[in-house]
């Protein structure tokens, strides 16, 4: 096996348990609440934006609520952005004053994140820009997301990308040394010619493993939500990263390399379409959605990393909250069928999903039935059956109107009507099955 990709293996073998995480995008954009993205969107100057940091008190701001919800959420890892494309730090870094020590909130947010999640037992992360639309050696005109990138008055002649590039590397190490056992550095991200070398990563990568060796870095050093790359050859780069991203979406199969090997990736999604807080964006996903959505990564072998934008006061949106503390319901009772489970190498099955575990197979039944639920080419390969909710008996029926289709095992939900409508949970209801020993 490929070094790059033994080491991953082993680096990820927590992360591949975990399945379910927290992502948090919050910052300056809180306050005008279009989004992560509105200075480059709306294409506003330096003098335009950078105000914010003025007003950004984040005066609710209490990490430990932000952690008990995702740790009731069944959450079992949080990525906070510490830098986001517009520059601003949520972390008192002494290379520059646009940081969140200089707002009237005047508090190291990054550290408090770190120790309130770390304090509920849920592994850590940072996400960290390597865009920087405000430092002025980061390219400007001609620049395919830059904010001044139609001003041709914003030149790049005098720009020393070096200077950036020190600058970068400097905040990255501020952030790996000074803020304890980090598990996960999340960059973002590459386009165009600004990938690979022009990042330096293959000496980032050095910088960062010879800090903190055991944290897993995402794959956008070289790619992007839409592009994985080398991560998936059998060639990996040193900055290929030790998981891929797919970016709101689920990727149809899982993702492997060219041999066909399973790589270890999570989709990161938004609750509402925004990943930065943006009041006027209440096109929520259901907690049923939600639901669908981790069974569905797990199913193909991935992790689901779920975000929330929380309001310039701190506070993480009421729809947010209770979405989150229904996913947690179900989580509670279920949670054996999501961690450490992937692929069941079985074709996908008509009411819902399959996720695995060695010989425990669970079926996710998401499609109430007419008759019994179906396993298909099962006959014989199942030992027992129990409803995951409550570790009550499922037992495999051979009714009569089965009698033709003897190469399958069925079961009803309820042995005293010969039907699985409505489900007992209607959200998704899991039944555990122990496997026969092959
Ligand atoms: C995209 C967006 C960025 C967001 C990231 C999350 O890269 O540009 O704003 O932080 O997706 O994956």
């Amino acid at each position: 096996m490929n070094k790059v990709v033994e080491e991953r293996t082993k680096r990820t073998q927590w992360y591949q348990e975990a399945r379910f995480g927290m992502f948090i995008h919050w910052g300056l954009y809180a306050i005008p609440a279009r989004g992560e993205w509105l200075r480059s969107v709306e294409q506003l100057t330096k003098e335009a934006y950078e105000p914010l940091k003025d007003e950004f008190a984040a005066e609710n701001y209490d990490p430990r609520k932000w952690a008990r919800l995702a740790k009731e959420a069944g959450m079992k890892y949080a990525v906070l952005t510490a830098k986001h494309h517009d520059g601003y730090c949520l972390f008192d870094s002494k290379l520059t004053d646009f940081k969140s020590t200089n707002s009237p909130c005047g508090r190291d947010l990054v550290r408090e994140f770190l120790e309130a999640f770390r304090a509920e037992g849920i592994r850590v992360g940072l996400y960290y820009s390597v865009i920087d639309w405000r430092h002025p050696d980061f390219p400007h005109y001609g620049d395919m997301h830059h904010p001044m990138r139609k001003h041709p008055e914003c030149s790049n002649e005098n720009r020393n990308f070096d200077n950036y590039l020190e600058y970068m590397f400097g905040q990255i190490k501020e952030l790996l040394t000074d803020y304890g056992k980090l598990d996960v550095m999340w960059f973002d991200f590459s386009y165009g010619d600004m990938k690979c070398d022009t990042w330096k990563a293959k000496e980032l990568i050095e910088m960062v493993r010879s800090i903190q060796p055991d944290v897993i870095i995402d794959n956008r050093l070289e790619g992007s939500g839409e592009d994985a790359g080398s991560i998936r050859t059998l060639d990996p780069t040193p900055y290929s990263g030790d998981f891929a991203s797919p970016e709101q979406m689920i990727p149809p199969e899982g993702i492997r390399d060219e041999g066909g090997n399973p790589i270890p990736w999570e989709a990161c999604i938004t609750l509402n379409n925004h990943w930065g807080y943006a009041a006027h964006d209440h096109h929520y996903k259901s907690a049923k959605m939600v639901v669908h959505m981790l069974v569905e990564c797990v199913s193909k072998g991935g992790n689901l990393l779920l975000n929330v934008g929380p309001n310039a006061k701190g506070e993480i949106p009421e729809e947010s909250v209770a979405i989150l503390k229904e996913v947690g319901a179900w989580m509670k009772k279920n949670k054996k069928s999501i961690y450490g489970c992937g692929y069941a190498e079985l074709p996908k099955p008509e009411w819902g999903r399959y996720t695995r575990k060695g010989n425990l197979l669970y079926a996710h039944v998401m499609e109430p039935q007419v008759g019994a639920v179906c396993l298909e080419n099962m006959a014989g390969k199942v030992e027992k059956m129990r409803l995951l909710a409550d570790n009550s008996e499922v037992k495999e029926t051979h009714y009569w109107n089965l009698k033709e289709y003897d190469k399958n095992a069925f079961f009803f939900f309820n042995p005293y009507a010969a039907d699985c409508y409505p489900l007992p949970d209607e959200k998704d209801t899991v039944v555990e099955i122990y496997l026969k020993e092959e």
